[in-house]
């Protein structure tokens, strides 16, 4: 192929996490992807570490990385032996120590002939980090005019809407917008990632239904078993409205409730729909939100955290919150927003429920004498783990027939006797992906092919913060309920809309926690 320029790619952080569980996998799956595409590539692990130990610790991390099922063993062998040869380690800590990257690689360049396509600046460092980091690079490491810079940005991007303005701004001292890829990983992953191209796809049987007219109401769920031991200092400056709710699901909101472009490989034309839909959204109050706290939290944070006797923390672990949209198309539909630690099981979803009489096909309404229900009526987006463990599309039989791009999703036949979502797996016409991927890898493919629209824009996190900030300033000192925490509290908060209102049912024991201090 044509050569198409280099591509160096820095993580920050190399040795890190984040690091050793997805994102040198995700590089390399970019390499075993884009090989062939004429761009060459090298990637520059970097650290606060000396270079020695340094080198070794990320190289024994690089040596880990594994092949996909669905590529041939032996192509893969050879890749990633040609992988580990393009990396290298460097430590980064000082001006110099960014002067000298700069060199290294307008030297390998030089060397061996070839033209600079762009650089990558993977930022998988603590957020306290960034701004030193970021003056470093925009000052030193810019690539020359006719190649790209692309910075990409970890969350937490502040936690309310006057830290993150504050880190926004900082951030764009050094950067242009159009540089920075703020990285939620929900939008990598294949169910969220594949919600635009559905409603696009399925136009002709969703412009009818997609609204206020036929839609119930729709849950946007990931509940969690593990708890927040270990991470207390992190969870109690944040806590799950801040965690997930604020980023991961806000996002999988806005998927479902923006208007659809015209052209959905315009990143542009989408990020202003998004936009639009979160500027929709309806103010909360207190009174939308339900908060919880498993009870061994308090004990996690004071083995951790060793917070005088009297501190009672008054985090919430469990949010559920009810969102409503002021568009014209959504206008008194609840949103229904959902996420916990220690909960009964690991399952993340959207779910979209249709009134019980859209579609009623008529010999169903035969069946029933008219007066009865029909089968439920629904479309799940389901993001992974849980019962099918894995990424799949559901949609109920009495619907239509999706359309599915057949080279990304294939239809599955699951165990027919299965229940979900309160009809049979039989009922629905099921997806799932050809080809599973991580939504790290997915989202590095995607700052590869600068599609922007996978990222956070600056005006999309601050609409976000302003949108969940009053909220989060009205509960800071409101107790949430205790819950047992646990696998075996199986309905530990399940909701449902009892005419209009949200209801959860709270498994016992119940005790509300006295606020802290004031
Ligand atoms: C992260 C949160 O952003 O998302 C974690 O900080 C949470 O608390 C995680 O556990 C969930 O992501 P996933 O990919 O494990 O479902």
């Amino acid at each position: 192929a044509e050569s198409q320029g280099h591509i160096s790619v820095v993580l920050l952080g190399a040795t890190g996490d984040l690091a050793k569980k997805y994102l040198w996998q995700g590089l390399f799956q970019l390499y075993i992807d884009q090989v062939s595409s004429g761009h060459s590539f090298t990637f520059h692990g970097a650290a606060l570490t000396d270079l020695e130990p340094g080198q070794k610790l990320m190289f024994d991390v690089l040596k880990k990385v594994t092949c996909p099922p669905d590529e041939p063993p032996n192509r893969c062998a050879v890749l990633k032996d040609q992988f580990l040869k393009l990396s290298q380690y460097h430590q980064l800590k000082t001006a110099e120590n960014y002067t000298a990257l700069n060199r290294e690689i307008e030297m390998l360049l030089h060397q061996e002939g070839l033209k600079e396509a762009g650089r990558i600046f993977y930022f998988s460092v603590p957020p306290f980090a960034y701004t030193e980091i970021a003056r470093h690079i925009n000052s030193s490491c810019r690539p020359p005019p006719g190649a790209w810079l692309r910075v990409v940005l970890e969350k937490p991007f502040g936690h309310d809407l006057e830290s993150a303005q504050q880190m926004a701004a900082e951030l764009m001292s050094f950067f242009r917008e159009e540089e920075m890829y703020r990285v939620d990983h929900y939008l990598g992953k294949q169910a969220v990632a594949h919600i635009l191209p559905f409603r696009d796809q399925n136009r002709q049987f969703l412009d009818p239904i997609w609204n206020r007219h036929h839609v119930e109401r729709v849950e946007i769920v990931l509940k969690e078993i593990v708890d927040a031991k270990g991470r207390t200092s992190f969870y109690e400056q944040y806590g799950v409205i801040r965690d997930v709710l604020q980023n991961h699901l806000t996002e999988a909101l806005m998927f479902l409730t923006m208007e659809l472009p015209s052209n959905l490989s315009k990143a542009e034309e989408v990020l202003q729909c998004k936009l639009q839909a979160l500027q929709s959204l309806r103010g909360l109050e207190k009174q939308s939100a339900v908060l919880g706290q498993y009870q061994a939290y308090a004990s996690h944070v004071q083995e951790e955290l060793q917070k005088g006797q009297n501190y009672v923390s008054t985090t919430p672990t469990f949010a559920g919150v009810l969102v409503h949209s002021d568009s014209l198309r959504w206008e008194g539909i609840p949103f229904l927003l959902t996420s916990g630690k220690a909960l009964d099981e690991r399952v993340g979803y959207v779910r979209v429920l249709f009134k019980n009489r859209a579609y009623c096909t008529q010999s169903e309404a035969l069946r029933d004498a008219g007066h009865s229900q029909c089968k439920p009526k629904q479309i799940v987006f389901y993001i992974g783990h849980g019962v099918l463990n894995t990424p799949a599309v559901l949609v109920s039989r009495n619907l239509f027939r999706p359309v599915m791009p057949e080279s990304s999703w294939r239809e599955i036949v699951g165990q027919p006797d299965l229940h979900i979502f309160g009809q049979l797996l039989s009922d629905y016409y099921v997806y799932s992906p050809v080809k599973e991927r991580d939504a790290y890898s997915v989202l590095i493919s995607n700052i590869y092919h600068g599609r922007k629209d996978f990222f956070i824009t600056t005006e999309n996190l601050l609409a976000s913060w302003a949108f969940w900030t009053p909220l989060l300033n009205s509960i800071s000192h409101q107790a949430p309920r205790l819950y047992p925490g646990g696998v075996e509290n199986q309905h530990f908060l399940d909701f449902e809309m009892v005419s209009g209102e949200l209801a959860f049912t709270v498994a016992e024991p119940v005790e509300l926690l006295n606020p802290s201090g004031s």
